[in-house]
């Protein structure tokens, strides 16, 4: 079966290895010579269109009408004509008879996108085809026979839609023979860097440009993203990237400025506030984790700017106020991250939500407070290394104790 999975994937272009992405293909292969009709569910953008095809092609009516509609793009009062046909004189407009996507596809498959969308009247004339196989065209009164099968798909909660009386329960029923789920890119991790690769690599190759490189902590950060838009919004921001983007070697926070989102502190707490499932908490996790890791690495240049000057020699001078104000900084930030390594094994009860409260909220702003003061104060110690040196960026960066490059990159970031 492995290698049929391996084999699918080749012949329909699907990037994955996750355990989850495989047992969808699985499904797929096992059900395709079937004539069950298939539900696939998942969120907007993770790939469902592929996996009817996946069934079609695998089936016996492969040689037969494969026509995928969308029911959400076409509107309520055409809609019965074009699922079902129309006589001539029908309705205002119906200059000629008409057939119906059922009818041509005859012996074939039709994948229903967004069914969802569709209207209770359609549902209703839908459902005879699944329990009979027979319709009548809009304007008729002759019944008419087909045999198509039928796969359907939905980023909706189709339950909610029941409870709320948009989507009938019998339909549910007769369209769900063998669910499919596509599970959404944050729970399958593993395929994000995949699925980012391929996607520049094609632009690049395309547009015959230098290929990108994410550096370990924008690999991380792409990982650990949200992608609410799933595959979709992945391959938008992996496009625009590789042809937008001058500096080919991508760092975080590079990265960071493709993902809009993440940059809002206030949808942080509009997710706390309004959504009580478990998806945001994976997602206030991730961006902790991130916000924690920057801090991190702050601690670490922090530490080693207050080596420098503090070794006895260095002969670079601050003024006494910007020395006390660095010093402080230090000691409180090292304090504050030493308390966190030594709190490790309690972090998840630490940063979880208790009964709304959002005492990580203000730990969250400590840390970009503190990460603001310190960005001043780099900036003043980077002018005067500056200064010192006339300028010269490689005799400056030795005296700071960071690279070149790292210097250079400050230098563009502070405007300097
Ligand atoms: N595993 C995959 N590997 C490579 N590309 C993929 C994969 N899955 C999806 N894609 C691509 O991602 C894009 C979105 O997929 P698709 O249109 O099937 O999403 P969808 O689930 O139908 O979303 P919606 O519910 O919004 O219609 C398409 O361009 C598709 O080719
Ligand atoms: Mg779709």
């Amino acid at each position: 079966m492995n290698v049929n999975i391996q084999q699918i994937k080749q012949r329909f272009g699907i990037i994955g290895n996750s355990l989850a992405l495989n047992q969808a293909i699985e499904t797929a292969i096992q059900i395709a010579p079937t004539d069950l009709s298939v539900l696939i569910v998942g969120e907007s953008g993770t790939g469902k269109e592929v996996f009817s095809q996946i069934i079609h092609q695998n089936s016996v009516r492969k040689h037969n009408q494969y026509i995928a509609i969308n029911c959400g793009a076409i509107p309520d009062g055409t809609i019965d004509s074009e699922l079902f046909g129309h006589e001539k004189g029908a309705f205002t407009g119906a200059i000629d008879s008409r057939k119906g996507y059922f009818e041509l596809a005859n012996g074939g498959t039709i994948f229903l996108d967004e069914v969802g969308e569709l209207p209770l009247s359609t549902q209703v004339r839908l459902l005879r085809v699944l329990e009979v196989g027979e319709y009548i065209r809009v304007g008729s009164s002759k019944i008419q026979k087909t045999n198509v099968r039928i796969i359907a798909a939905t980023n909706i909660n189709l339950q909610t839609a029941i409870e709320t009386g948009k989507f009938r329960e019998d339909l549910y029923y007769r369209l769900n023979r063998v669910p499919i789920s596509i599970p959404p890119l944050r729970e399958r991790r593993e395929d994000i860097p995949l699925l980012f690769r391929k996607f520049t690599a094609d632009m690049c190759e395309k547009h015959a440009i230098p290929p990108l490189r994410l550096d370990d902590a924008a690999n991380e950060l792409l990982t650990n993203y949200y992608w609410k838009g799933n595959i979709r919004q992945l391959k938008n921001i992996a496009e625009q990237i590789s042809i937008l983007e001058k500096e080919r070697n991508v760092s975080a926070h590079t990265l960071l400025a493709y993902l809009p989102e993440i940059n809002q502190s206030q949808s942080l707490v509009v997710i706390e506030k309004n959504n009580s499932n478990a998806n945001y908490a994976n997602e206030r996790d991730s961006l902790f984790q991130l916000l924690f890791d920057l801090k991190k690495d702050m601690n670490e240049l922090k530490k080693l700017v207050f080596d420098i000057l503090s070794s006895s020699e260095s002969d670079l001078q601050l003024s006494n106020e910007n020395a006390q104000m660095l010093q402080k900084i230090y000691s409180t930030d090292v304090a504050y991250y030493d308390k966190q390594q030594h709190d490790e094994k309690e972090e998840i009860t630490v940063y979880e939500p208790k009964n709304n409260a959002m005492p990580h909220i203000e730990d969250a702003q400590e840390i970009v407070e503190n990460t603001l003061l310190l960005a001043n104060n780099e900036m003043d110690i980077i002018k005067r290394a500056l200064a010192k040196y006339n300028g010269k960026r490689k005799l400056a960066a030795k005296e700071l104790g960071i690279s070149e490059r790292t210097l250079y990159r400050k230098i563009k970031e502070y405007n300097l």
